[in-house]
């Protein structure tokens, strides 16, 4: 598909070639085959936390698909050698997703880098207070954790919704979590702040639905990424690495699979292709139905 170079002023974007640009990509859809590996194919996306974990495995299963990535983060060293070894469909950037105008800046560079932005991917987060009792929760660490867990999704829609309203097409995820959705499983900060990541889905989706965009969330189940396993080392007091994976990949059993990165980016890579267009305002969980059941405990 071609691309259309759209020269920014300020956070004024050109609607016509935008327009232009959704009418290429209606005709190229037409023509295009979706195949298994091409199902992002002409597709730009912005991924935040893209150096690591869930992110990183997202970023690479969208350019397996056809995908051109934006990885957004603030590890600057390990993101610039990680958009290299990806090749030229990736590009790193440097973004705090706490701080709005560094936002602003992520999707307004997307843009002129790539021409388009068709999938926000707010993924970036962090485990926040580790607080062990709602008494040892200072509140300063709590708007921390709403800063970059929540705040930051709400300023990735707002200005993914700035570019996609005049595409009148687009696809936002947001990375909530099971801890959302059970008690019990989390410090408050970081439970609290994945439940307002499935409200904030809900209601902007409610009002985007208008626009052709789509905005879901992914909710993981626990996975042995930097940030649940530094999380649970402090909480357990346990150094070994591998201990604690092990202990993470234990939290739930399905027969013949574990809870991996990649599991999740391609429940990722389900919601940002055409292949979900009519699914909005859902929670993807992807949990092996750790939170769909509990078995009762009557055997003989
Ligand atoms: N690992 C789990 O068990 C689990 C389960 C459910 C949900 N999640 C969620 O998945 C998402 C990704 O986490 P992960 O498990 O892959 O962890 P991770 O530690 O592997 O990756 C998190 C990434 O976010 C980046 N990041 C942190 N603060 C940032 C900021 N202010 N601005 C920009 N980037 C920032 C980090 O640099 C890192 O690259 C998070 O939202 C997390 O809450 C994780």
């Amino acid at each position: 598909m071609s691309r259309i170079a759209l020269k920014l002023k300020g956070n004024n974007l050109a609607l016509d070639a935008l327009v232009k640009l959704h009418t290429n990509r209606q005709h190229h859809k037409l023509f295009s085959t979706n195949s298994q590996s091409g199902r992002l194919a002409g597709k730009v996306a912005l991924i935040t936390g893209a150096v690591s974990g869930i992110g990183k495995a997202a970023a690479i299963k969208f350019i397996e698909n056809g995908a051109k990535v934006l990885l957004a983060d603030v590890q600057d060293h390990l993101g610039k050698s990680i958009a290299n070894d990806l090749g030229p469909n990736a590009i790193f950037f440097h973004c705090d997703v706490a701080n709005e105008q560094e936002i602003t800046n992520a999707v307004d560079h997307t843009v002129t880098h790539y021409g388009q932005l068709d999938v926000m991917y707010n993924n970036a987060g962090i485990a926040g207070t580790l607080a062990p009792t709602i008494l040892d929760l200072e509140l300063e660490g709590f708007d921390r954790t709403m800063a970059v867990n929540v705040r930051s999704m709400v300023a990735g829609i707002k200005h993914a919704s700035r570019v996609m309203i005049p595409q009148q097409a687009g696809s936002i995820i947001c990375t909530a979590s099971t801890t959302a959705i059970l008690g019990g499983m989390a410090n408050h900060d970081y439970a609290v702040s994945k439940a307002a990541v499935i409200g904030l889905v809900k209601s902007t989706a409610a009002e985007l639905n208008q626009h052709g965009i789509r905005v879901n969330c992914i909710s993981p189940h626990a996975l042995p990424t930097p940030l649940a396993v530094n999380g649970f080392k402090k909480l357990w007091g346990i150094d070994d690495e591998k201990v604690v994976a092990e202990m993470t990949y234990n939290s739930w059993e399905f027969k013949g699979a574990r809870c991996e990165p990649a599991d999740v980016a391609e429940a990722a890579v389900f919601l940002a292709s055409d292949d979900a267009k009519y699914i909005s305002g859902h929670n993807l969980v992807v949990d092996a139905g750790f939170t769909c059941f509990k078995r009762l405990n009557m055997s003989p």
